[in-house]
């Protein structure tokens, strides 16, 4: 029997239907849609505004979406991981959160925490799982409620991120499809640049840190910007390198959502058309975890069974890297 490997074998992704415009930002903050457009791509986003609303549910959502399209049961899922800079509290996991929310009893869960890398990582972590042997089917999950952590009155944040998710199902493959190589990178003393100040054990919730907004994303973006348009790009150059592909090879880049501007830097570097990479920026913003199954969900009709899709991925941390993975099925 050949290798085992990790494939992708179904994919749900989810957004709330509320959309926020930049033109509905230019009514309640000193900002316009030329410069979000011009700096981002960003034209839209979308926040999700129920009361009591958060990532599990977003999550909840993915993963009943992928049940119905691909015919799993809740009590088949051995593992669930759910990757978010936005859990539902400091602990349990999120996972957890989901796991009772769909009646996955028999489920183990845990979170990951790479912020936009987390995808990527999540993707990564369970193949391993699958290749080991240990389990054969695997949900990972993407989610965020940026919204729970962002100060809507800063325009250099609140303009960038959006809310929603996605989650794939991992299973394994003898043919030699599915994650083939992927490559994860962190530097933590990006964490300046890029970070919730308050909330967490270094400084713990109190009426002066509430007071002082800083359980709000702070970010440089100017600083976030370099590192990312750079280590983006050179990752995915090397997962092309050492795999022996050349652009005529690549069917689709999937870069996680920030920037336009990274986008189309990490396109170039790897020599790529346009119309191969997938870009729903305009409509979603960054929406940390969910860039990457929102984009797979998006286009999975156009997605052909051993197309080679790179994945790319850079985020707070720092935390960036690549993944290389052959398509396994076919339009349904
Ligand atoms: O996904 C996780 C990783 N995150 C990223 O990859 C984000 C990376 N960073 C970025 O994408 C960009 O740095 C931003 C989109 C966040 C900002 O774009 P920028 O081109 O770096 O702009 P800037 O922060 O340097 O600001 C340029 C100017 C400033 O005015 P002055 O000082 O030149 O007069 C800002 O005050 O634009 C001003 N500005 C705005 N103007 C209108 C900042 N935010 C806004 C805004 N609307 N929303």
């Amino acid at each position: 029997m050949n290798k085992t490997t990790a494939a992708i074998t179904g994919i749900f992704a989810w957004a709330p239907d509320n959309v926020v415009t930049n033109f509905d930002l230019e009514k309640v903050m000193d900002t316009n849609d030329e410069w979000i457009t011009t700096r981002t791509g960003i034209k839209e986003r979308r926040w999700m505004v129920e009361p009591g609303s958060a990532t599990s549910d977003i999550g909840v959502e993915a993963v009943n979406g992928l049940m119905k399209k691909t015919g799993l049961k809740p009590e088949e899922i051995e593992l669930l991981i759910c990757c978010t800079a936005t859990p539902d509290m400091a602990f349990p996991a999120t996972a957890n959160i989901i796991t009772d929310k769909i009646g996955a009893k028999n489920a183990a869960g845990y979170d990951i925490s790479a912020a936009c890398s987390g995808f990527l990582f999540g993707v990564t972590t369970g193949a391993k799982f699958i290749e080991a042997g240990m389990y054969k089917k695997v949900v990972i999950v993407g989610a965020d409620k940026m919204t729970s952590i962002l100060d809507i009155e800063d325009r250099a944040t609140s303009i960038i991120f959006g809310d929603g998710g996605g989650a794939v199902l991992l299973e394994p493959n003898h043919d030699g499809l599915g994650v083939i190589d992927s490559i994860m990178h962190s530097d933590g003393a990006g964490r300046h640049f890029l970070h919730q100040k308050a909330g967490g054990s270094a400084k713990p919730a109190s009426i002066e840190t509430v007071t002082n907004k800083e359980h709000y994303v702070y970010q440089e973006g100017k600083t976030v910007f370099k590192f990312a348009v750079t280590n983006m790009a050179n990752t995915a150059a090397e997962i092309m390198e050492r795999n022996h592909l050349v652009a005529d090879d690549i069917a689709w880049l999937v870069p996680h959502q920030a920037n336009k501007r990274i986008i189309d830097a990490t396109r170039e570097r790897m020599g790529l058309d346009e119309a191969k990479t997938m870009v729903n920026i305009q409509r979603y913003g960054n929406t940390t975890n969910g860039t990457i199954p929102l984009c797979l969900h998006e286009w999975e009709s156009q997605l052909k069974k051993g197309d080679n899709i790179i994945w790319a991925a850079f985020g707070g941390g720092f935390t960036w890297g690549a993944l290389y993975l052959k398509w396994a099925y076919d339009p349904k």
